[in-house]
């Protein structure tokens, strides 16, 4: 019974630190303390980025919008494929998406200052935001402290629109995550730079809804201009085009700016469901292209409440998820029973030996072919790993326990 009630307390306590943190909203002075520098850390690297390529701005920008409408953002888009994870990044919607590799980038240069910090769902709504502000766009006090899924959601992916939805079914999904007609409006104007791929246009230029003509709500000059760069898939000239893209803003492609709304009063959207926001007759959202096809700095003021609204889609946040120390995989926790009043939990590399009361973190790897104990006992931390500076053949024999799947684990 005294066993029992011991490994429960260290459980709990456990618990508390794997998975612990307040329970604080989210807050635009969340890493004033414990991360001081995330944000000039994230510009830095996304300054390069965007001398590398200048569409990482539109690429990190999405990112966050595929990662808020999927169970909320909670940075479960950026998972690999794992045990027990299917990828979100492998659903059809998704898989033109770019940027993944600045994220890890940013990841990295974060998780060298302050490690363990900085969660994954909090990068991409710093990026997105730097990355907008970075085009000439507005900016805006991130609101921050989103902890990251340790699961991905693939079936969930259907909760992002898709661009030849109709106004309602697209109204529908924004207010099924707490989004209104002016948020869609107004982050629908994050089209005011990128680019899509042909096939998301060629429906509405041959063919459209079976008619044989191009979309009647689409400048026929646009059309045919876009017509040279995407032929007709159902022909040979367009039988190969599946990787071309084309600018969504024909006017401004890099720059953030309203052009994207004056483009829309002139039938120059280039997605269906951009156009449909101003050619719906009858619609709220004619009058809400107007306002910020009239006014840019009504459409930036927007824009920034809209991210602030959409970075609030369910965040996790207090003992929920984790901070992961890598972008694309969820911690990995292994429980090694050392001796009769020892546990070694290991989190990725770092590892949090528990002791009656004591704490000790040390570090191991999540490569179980290296795999580093740290032997509890009593209340003295009696071996530490390499990256304390011990002798680490003296674990040998310390009586790990392997979990199933795991191999040989002592080291
Ligand atoms: C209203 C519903 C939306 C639909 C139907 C939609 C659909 C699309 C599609 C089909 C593409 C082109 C993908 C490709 O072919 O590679 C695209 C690109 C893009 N979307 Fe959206 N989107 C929507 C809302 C948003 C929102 C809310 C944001 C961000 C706040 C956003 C940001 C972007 C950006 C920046 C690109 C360009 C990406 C690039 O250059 O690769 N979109 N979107």
């Amino acid at each position: 019974m005294a066993s029992f009630q011991f490994i429960a307390a260290v459980l709990f306590l456990v618990a508390a630190v794997v998975f612990g943190g307040s329970n604080a909203q989210l807050s635009s002075t969340f890493y004033d303390n414990t991360c001081p520098n995330v944000s000039s850390i994230v510009r830095g690297v996304l300054e390069q980025a965007q001398q590398a390529n200048i569409r990482n701005a539109a690429f990190l920008t999405r990112l966050h919008f595929h990662d808020c409408f999927v169970n909320g953002c909670d940075g479960s888009l950026l998972l690999d494929n794992a045990d027990g994870i299917e990828s979100e990044k492998d659903a059809n919607i998704n898989r033109a998406l770019n940027g993944f590799t600045v994220v890890d980038d940013i990841k990295t240069a974060l998780e060298n200052v302050c490690p363990g910090v900085v969660s994954c769902a909090d990068i991409l709504a710093i990026a997105a935001e730097i990355s907008v502000n970075l085009s000439k766009g507005p900016s805006w006090e991130v609101q921050l402290g989103r902890r990251d899924s340790r699961t991905a959601n693939r079936a969930g992916t259907t909760g992002l629109p898709l661009f030849n939805e109709s106004l309602n079914v697209l109204k529908d999904k924004f207010s099924a995550v707490g989004l209104d007609s002016t948020d869609l409006v107004a982050l629908s104007g994050a089209h005011t730079f990128g680019r899509a791929g042909c096939l998301t246009v060629t429906p509405r230029l041959y063919n459209f809804n079976n008619s044989g003509n191009v979309d009647p709500t689409m400048d026929p000059t646009y059309a045919q201009t876009l017509q040279q760069t995407c032929p007709d898939p159902n022909t040979p000239a367009g039988s190969n085009t599946s990787t071309t893209i084309v600018n969504l803003d024909p006017t401004t492609p890099n720059g953030f700016d309203n052009n994207y709304f004056t483009n829309l009063q002139n039938k120059r959207g280039l997605l269906q469901s951009d156009q449909e926001l101003f050619s719906t007759s009858g619609a709220d959202t004619v009058a809400i292209v107007n306002r910020f096809g009239n006014s840019q700095s009504d459409f930036f003021t927007s824009f920034a409440q809209s991210m602030i609204n959409m970075g609030n889609i369910s965040p996790l946040t207090g003992n929920n998820g984790e901070i992961r120390l890598s972008a694309r995989s969820a911690s990995v926790i292994f429980w090694i029973n050392l001796s009769s009043d020892g546990l070694l939990i290991c989190r990725n590399y770092a590892a949090i030996s528990v002791c009656g009361c004591l704490f000790v973190i040390g570090y191991c790897n999540s490569d179980l072919s290296q795999l580093y104990a740290v032997y509890v006992s009593g209340a003295v931390l009696v071996y530490a790993s390499n990256a304390l500076g011990s002798d680490l053949g003296c674990c040998r024999g310390a009586g790990v326990v392997s979990k199933p799947g795991w191999s040989e684990s002592v080291v």
